[in-house]
């Protein structure tokens, strides 16, 4: 009974007032952090993993996303497209022979994606990669059509 009598009608409002405020201030504050995140690592580019976890000559494969990781001998990175350049199908990494061989029609390519055997007739797309942080991240909404692989094209950290 105390407490009501100390509390008046117009300290309520304002301590009513300065906690909506507060709450407000809250969610624009993490809004703002959230933002900042997305500006960062956009909704498009797709965390491949820190890059102590990839060893060198290595191509490990990424299915959900439809491609391979190429790590060079020198430590660049391709992120190399699954999708054969021929007739669109799957093409498989063996790491017996070190090269990609589509099911389909028998072509095959390098791990650098370079065509190795017809019918295909170019490179196998790549997707942009980014390094932050250590951490490789790949575009893979923009696939880049090549003609033939070039140095140019490796991503280093
Ligand atoms: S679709 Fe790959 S060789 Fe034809």
């Amino acid at each position: 009974m105390n407490l009501i009598k100390k509390i008046t009608r117009r300290s309520f409002i304002k301590r009513s007032i300065l906690t909506i405020l507060s709450l407000e201030l809250v969610y624009v504050f993490f809004n703002l952090l959230k933002k900042s995140n997305d500006r960062l690592k956009p909704d498009n580019l797709f965390e491949a993993g820190k890059l102590d976890l990839f060893e060198k000559n290595r191509v490990y494969p990424f299915s959900s996303r439809r491609f391979y990781l190429s790590r060079l001998e020198d430590g660049g990175f391709l992120a190399i497209s699954t999708k054969c350049t021929h007739l669109g199908c799957t093409v498989q990494f063996s790491n017996n022979e070190g090269k990609f061989k589509c099911p389909c029609h028998a072509s095959a390519f390098n791990k650098y994606g370079e065509v190795l055997a017809a019918p295909a007739t170019r490179a196998l797309d790549i997707y942009p990669i980014t390094i932050q942080n250590d951490t490789i991240l790949v575009d893979t909404e923009k696939p880049v059509k090549r003609t033939k692989y070039e140095s140019s094209q490796i991503t280093y950290a």
